[in-house]
């Protein structure tokens, strides 16, 4: 036996671009050395993101086919109606075309101007929703110190001291997202959303989960945890799920599709004043901006994804992965989680400030050295305006991720990229900072525009010896 293989054959297949140097220079000039800007067709490897990017399965494009567009009450709806209720045990289920539709009009209803919404970490759409409604998003600093299996957790005593301290009475609600996609995909154990629950009942706060990555997390807690070990991943989804009070999520990751998202609680009445607003924006609450045959391959979505066999395979992939950038020198942060390879810029590149974004500057170069586009979640996602104007307030962590589309790359891809990663880091003290050149108010990094800085400084440390790199394509 392998020590993985992936857990499918391929059916249908499609081209990959292979730029020339000379084009990749070309494209991320134009695009101002923001990634999001550059066009796929000039990509060979997309890591930019695990969201919409999912290979459909077989019984997926299947039930494409048997997908019901009557406006109301649809056949289509009632499939993923009964798939998402089974799941969670939540009895009001409400589709939205994705997760950042499915939390603005959610945390639109739950919080009022000037509460708090308080959680492990919040999403930036997240972010941007609690903000709309005249809220503050609060994150609690890291529960755990170094490596941990569960690096995702929200810091009980941290959110203990904020309830019952004098901003205690402001926090309307607490938000678990599993995973914790910002804090290097890391899992949530059961006994923290436990302990949360206890705290939220005490104080008679709301508990909601970003569950967008509901198996993945589910998966990693019959794998580190002792007590689950064994169980079915479904098992324990529906165990977190019963400890909160509803969920939103966005269905681009774990529903194994292309677009899609849910709004899912126990309470009618919020459910009720959601679809109204669902109505207005979205479309009518049984197909909330999809399309019938959407629902029905995010339902066959939400019964392949807890498929044991299939997560293990996610977590054997990001582990093996996280070995090969290793080797190629790079700081990967670890344990690996499921939907994504995290690496710290600020180790490698020593030589960029924050405010000369260092993730920004390593996910240019990959795309330099072998057209792979990852993403930065470092000073350009997180970081903010300093009060008094000056350099930016930089983020917690330079990081840089390499997300994993579901079902997509195969070993041999992912083996390239750990080559392309190799040469990066072979010339890490050349690598140039970059400065912002335009940029908006919120959500900066989808948009702005950037210029590489001065030439770096002679290297600070010896570089690692990449080992055998192959050149990307010229
Ligand atoms: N919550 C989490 C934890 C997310 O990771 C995302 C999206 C959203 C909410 C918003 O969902 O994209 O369907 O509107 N994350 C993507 C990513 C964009 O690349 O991590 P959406």
């Amino acid at each position: 036996m392998p020590a993985f293989m992936e857990p499918f054959r391929i059916k249908a297949v499609e081209p990959i671009p292979f730029p020339s140097l000379r084009e990749r220079r070309h494209a991320l000039h134009e695009a101002g050395y923001n990634l999001f800007r550059v066009p796929a067709r000039v990509i060979t490897i997309d890591l930019l993101t695990d969201s919409g990017t999912s290979a459909m399965s077989a019984a997926q494009w299947a039930a494409l086919m048997v997908g019901d567009e009557s406006y109301a009450g649809a056949r289509s709806y009632e499939r993923f109606e009964a798939v998402v209720h089974e799941l969670t045990g939540y009895p009001e289920v409400i589709p939205a075309h994705q997760g950042r539709s499915a939390e603005r009009i959610l945390l639109g209803q739950v919080l009022r101007p000037g509460d708090l919404s308080v959680a492990n970490t919040h999403f930036d759409t997240t972010r941007a929703s609690v903000e709309a409604a005249g809220a503050e998003a609060v994150d609690l600093p890291d529960a755990h110190d170094g490596p941990v299996p569960f690096g995702g957790d929200l810091s009980v005593p941290a959110l203990r001291e904020l309830l019952s301290g004098p901003d205690g009475s402001r926090v309307r609600c607490v938000v678990q997202t599993v995973t914790n996609n910002a804090r290097g995909g890391q899992p949530v154990s059961l006994g923290n959303v436990a302990a949360v629950r206890e705290l939220c009942d005490r104080h008679g706060v709301t508990l909601l989960l970003d569950a967008s990555r509901f198996a993945e997390n589910a998966y990693l807690i019959t794998e580190r945890d002792p007590v689950h070990a064994g169980r079915a991943p479904r098992d324990v989804a529906r165990e977190v799920f019963a400890l909160a009070d509803g969920c939103w999520a966005s269905l681009k990751k774990d529903g194994v599709a292309n677009i899609g998202g849910l709004i899912a609680l126990r309470d009618a009445e919020l459910a009720r004043r959601c679809r109204e607003q669902l109505i207005a924006v979205e479309g009518f609450s049984t197909y909330g901006g999809l399309a019938g045959r959407d629902l029905d391959a995010l339902a066959q979505g939400l019964q392949e994804v807890t498929d044991p066999d299939y997560l293990r395979y996610r977590a054997q992939t990001a582990r093996w992965f996280g070995e090969r950038l290793t080797e190629a020198g790079l700081p990967v942060l670890q344990p690996t989680g499921c939907h994504a390879v995290y690496v710290d810029a600020a180790v490698l590149l020593p030589h960029v400030p924050p405010h000369r974004l260092p993730a920004t500057a390593l996910a240019n170069e990959l795309y330099l050295a072998g057209a792979v586009r990852v993403s930065e979640l470092g000073t350009l996602v997180f970081g903010r305006a300093a009060p008094g104007g000056g350099d930016d307030l930089p983020a917690p962590r330079e990081l840089v991720r390499f997300a994993l589309p579901r079902r997509v790359y195969t070993k041999s891809h992912l083996e390239y990229v750990a080559e392309t990663a190799a040469t990066v880091v072979a010339k890490a003290a050349e690598v140039p900072g970059y400065r912002i050149v335009e940029q908006t108010g919120q959500l900066r990094h989808f948009t702005a525009v950037l210029a590489p800085g001065e030439p770096a400084a002679p290297p600070a440390r010896p570089a690692p010896d990449p080992t055998s790199p192959r050149p990307g394509p010229d």
